[in-house]
């Protein structure tokens, strides 16, 4: 069935408290749910009460106490229905029994690795206890949990009220949550867990209580997160003015979960590697990743857990104003430039061929069949650009007015991106209603810039256009409210001061908000070179008419970090894209030795100043990005083959600098996951990356003295990935060792069958087949999987769309395989397919051929058949 926006009604009935009494046991544990419910004021008088439920095994219901006649209602394992609910307050006592052992789907109530934990979020409360599990629904929750000796910790929403023992060894908890929230927020964890903890004092003077729980032997790995999350309280006090508002705030990292992690009020459940870290385990990025999710987790508090959504539909209102809030917490604990080269990475690589494909959504979706599938890049990722792009036409202060205005009218309720909005509209005095296009309408705008310097009226007159794509079920596109931040660079390099007519330029940002817009710059002393959507000042596609020199100007002169590094980007694209029609055409690969000598000036002035962005600078563009510059007809082969050749030519051309920063960029402190030490070990291993692509024989013996010596998990790994490109036992010898080290450690198992997954040559299939039997893999645990099959299907394009369909086929059959046991994680790896029309034709069968063998099997879940279906429309 499919659910639409406009179908939205209140439901009707209200449930004012929920009751829960939870008996853990790993095969039946039984649930009493006693709900405080009485009839909704806006919903339908005398209407029956049907309750949700998926899998359930229903035991008993009571009303007002006393047992149920049989006719008075009917149980099955997806509904619980009263026929005829009392008109006035009652109270409703149903008793369940679940086996959290048998739940691999890893949503309601399971056990990973013994510990017995929950994930709700979107519909996982109704595998727990019938109930309205839907958002809108607000209930304050008292929880008891029961269980063996064996099960000593015991943790639950809110706060803990009393705890004792009981007869034959067991005992409970209590746990109270005074503060009203949906079902998808209910969480419970309960194990034998080691922890670190603290004691935060807010603003307000308030002494909270701040822990993470972590599996017996981790307890070190998990202080990092433990500061994060103390860092990230602060930080929203200092920026958002939002306190927390608990005596507790406990964290408690899983081995075996769905996502990354849940928000649930009080108790936030992380996948482990959110959580755990050391040196010798966790890499620079892991460490900025859990960095980034731990806030992002804590500051659902507010913004999601005080203020929630009213429907999925609005499933943005919380994710992608999260990531905002989480993007620019870490631009303040790091580089901001480099934070947001990073983040704007992430959108095109993840969000930006979504938005181009069959699975093209609204940030605001109008229908889905299966909300799980929507917790997407673009309700995610670009859901944050549109807070970004918010921010930036009313202006920070605005901003922060609203979102006082916003916490302050909405706390405690369940809104629509419409309330929010209107918070901005009314701090601002502006009218947003042509801005909240963008959460209605897909697909990545195409913005085309054209300017005309006259020298002799030093006039530059600038044209802008845009145009969107249709998308899947939408045909006719709109124009969108561009803000494109600004500047002009003259030739000499320095920055040209903007004047207009009319202001239009004011603080540096033009607004497009037609399909054509002209200004004329006046008093323009050079011929500029325009500097256009800074800091990517709006998530669109940018057409320049720019020549390679001009590009080479902003990379070298730019005051917007942003651009320079773009600059560089869009040269070395092209160059690329011409060495793949080159091979088409039979020639020969050629480099301009401009963008060499480009970025050997640039690595001599800025290498050892900003490490950090120069290894941003470095990193050229994926095989993927390229593909999406070329659009249609895709031959990853011949992608692979032009990069690899212009790697080779700039390592070349770059050698003795390369090997020079080498050197100087070794660091002899301690290990620090600091951003400045990050900075020069990511600088340093792509240098080591450039150099073996200039000369393999020189990076390889550098790559295996790395290897050897290295005291850190970044070293280490940057070292095994560059062995891991040539063939032969140097390579075997390696991930043998990097193994025997690792062998008990299962995060960083992950990252051993991901980088073997990952290597871009013809036997990689087989590797990967093999590696399905190895005795540390298995497909009940979705990192385990993600690492495995997602990297090969999401990472390694060459070997993904191998020209004989092999790749297609095997992951389609590891898709069947996992689908029965765990729908979403089979569901995500089927998103692998998402680009497949842009294939050359004989590709694009096979991807077509394994898609529809998919949609043919029986059973197959809604998660996967929603995907499948899509993807072939
Ligand atoms: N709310 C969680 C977060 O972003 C993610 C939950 C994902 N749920 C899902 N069914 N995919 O922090
Ligand atoms: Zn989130």
């Amino acid at each position: 069935p499919v659910i639409r926006l406009e179908d939205y009604q209140p439901t009707d009935y209200l449930i004012d408290t929920v009751s829960l009494a939870i008996g853990l046991h790993p095969t039946e544990t039984r649930v009493t749910a006693t709900l405080a419910l009485r009839p909704n004021p806006a919903g339908h008088a005398g209407a029956s009460l049907a309750l949700d439920g998926d899998e359930l095994v229903f035991v008993s219901a009571a009303l007002d106490g006393s047992p149920l006649a049989a006719d008075a209602y009917t149980a099955s394992p997806e509904k619980f229905v009263l026929h005829r609910p009392p008109q006035q307050p009652f109270t409703l006592t149903i008793e369940t029994c679940v086996n959290p052992t048998a739940n691999t789907k890893l949503m309601g109530l399971y056990r990973s690795n013994g510990t017995y934990c929950t994930q709700c979020e979107a519909d996982g409360f109704r595998r727990i206890t019938y109930f309205l599990d839907r958002p809108d629904v607000l209930s304050v929750y008292t929880t008891r949990i029961e269980a063996d000796a064996d099960t000593p910790l015991l943790l639950g929403n809110g706060n803990p009220a009393e705890a004792g023992a009981l007869a034959d060894g067991r005992h409970f908890a209590v746990w109270h949550d005074p503060f009203p929230k949906p079902s998808y927020l209910f969480a419970i964890v309960g194990g034998d867990l080691d922890h670190v903890e603290d004691v935060f004092t807010t603003a307000s003077g308030r002494k909270v209580k701040v822990a993470v729980y972590v599996e017996r032997g981790k307890r070190e790995r998990a202080r990092y997160a433990l500061d994060a999350l103390q860092r990230a309280m602060r930080w929203d006090e200092e920026v958002f003015g939002r306190e927390y508002d608990l005596d507790v705030f406990n964290i408690v990292a899983v081995s075996a979960f769905n996502m990354g992690a849940m928000e649930n009020k009080g108790l936030n459940i992380f996948n482990d590697k959110y959580v755990l870290a050391s040196a010798d385990t966790a890499t620079d990025s892991d460490y900025a990743n859990i960095e980034a999710v731990i806030a992002h987790e804590y500051f659902h508090n507010w913004t999601g857990n005080r203020i929630t959504c009213r429907d999925w539909f609005q499933l943005c209102l919380k994710e992608g104003l999260t990531v905002f809030r989480d993007q620019e917490f870490s631009s303040d604990a790091r580089s901001r430039p480099v934070k947001r080269i990073a983040d704007v990475r992430v959108l095109r690589s993840a969000q930006f061929p979504e938005d181009a494909g069959p699975l093209a959504h609204p940030v605001r979706p109008r229908a889905y069949k299966e909300i799980n599938n929507f917790y997407t890049a673009t309700v995610y990722e670009k859901g944050a650009e549109l807070i970004r792009v918010l921010k930036t036409l009313v202006g920070g202060q605005h901003f922060r007015r609203g979102m006082d205005l916003y916490f302050e009218r909405h706390d405690g309720t369940a809104a629509t991106i419409e309330e929010f909005i209107a918070c901005f509209a009314e701090a601002s005095g502006r009218d947003l209603s042509a801005f909240s296009q963008w959460y209605e309408q897909a697909g990545t705008p195409r913005l085309s810039a054209r300017g005309r310097y006259d020298a002799g009226a030093k006039t530059y007159t600038l044209t802008l256009a845009q145009t969107t794509l249709p998308t899947p079920d939408q045909p006719e596109k709109r124009p969108m409210v561009i803000p494109v931040a600004l500047g002009l660079i003259g030739e000499s390099g320095r920055e040209l001061p903007l004047t207009t007519a009319d202001g239009a330029t004011d603080g540096g940002v033009l607004v497009l908000d037609g399909a054509e817009r002209t200004v004329i710059f006046t008093d323009v002393e050079e011929r500029p070179v325009p500097s256009l959507l800074r800091g990517f000042s709006a998530p669109a596609i940018l057409d320049l008419d720019l020549t390679d020199d001009d590009l080479l100007v902003l990379f070298a002169h730019d005051t917007d970090a942003f651009n320079q590094w773009q600059a560089a980007q869009t040269v070395a694209t092209r160059i690329i894209v011409r060495a793949v029609e080159a091979l088409h055409a039979g020639g020969t690969v050629q480099v301009p030795v401009g963008l060499a000598q480009a970025l050997g000036h640039f690595l001599d002035a800025r290498a050892l100043r900003d490490p950090a962005f120069a290894a941003q600078v470095l990193s050229l563009p994926g095989e993927a990005d390229i593909a999406r510059e070329i659009g249609e007809n895709i031959d990853p082969e011949a992608i692979f083959t032009a990069r690899k050749a212009v790697r080779e030519t700039l390592g070349q051309a770059l050698a003795g600098k390369l090997a020079h920063l080498y050197g100087e960029l070794a660091i002899d402190a301690p290990y620090s996951p600091d951003a400045a030490q990050a900075g020069k070990r990511a600088l340093r291993n792509g240098v080591l990356g450039l150099l073996t692509a200039g000369d393999a024989a020189r990076g390889e013996a550098l790559a295996r003295a790395q290897f050897d010596a290295a005291t850190n998990m970044t070293d280490r790994l940057g070292a095994l990935s560059v062995l891991s490109l040539v063939a032969g036992e140097a390579r075997e010898a390696a991930l043998q060792a990097f193994y025997d080290r690792y062998r008990d450690d299962p995060l960083v198992l992950d990252k051993w069958f991901a980088l073997q997954a990952s290597i871009p040559e013809a036997g990689t299939l087989e590797r990967v087949k093999r590696l399905l039997s190895h005795p540390a893999f298995s497909l009940s645990n979705p990192n385990r999987t993600r690492a495995l099959i997602g990297s090969f299907a999401m990472a390694n394009l060459t070997q993904f769309a191998r020209a004989d369909g092999a790749g297609f086929a095997f992951v389609a059959d590891v898709i069947l395989q996992l689908d029965p046991a765990n729908p979403q994680v089979a569901s995500r790896l089927s998103t692998a397919f998402r680009t497949w029309k842009t294939l050359e034709p004989g590709r694009r069968a096979h991807a077509e051929a394994a898609l529809r063998r998919i949609a043919a099997a029986t059973p197959l879940s809604q998660d996967v058949a929603d995907i499948v279906t899509r993807s072939l429309a």
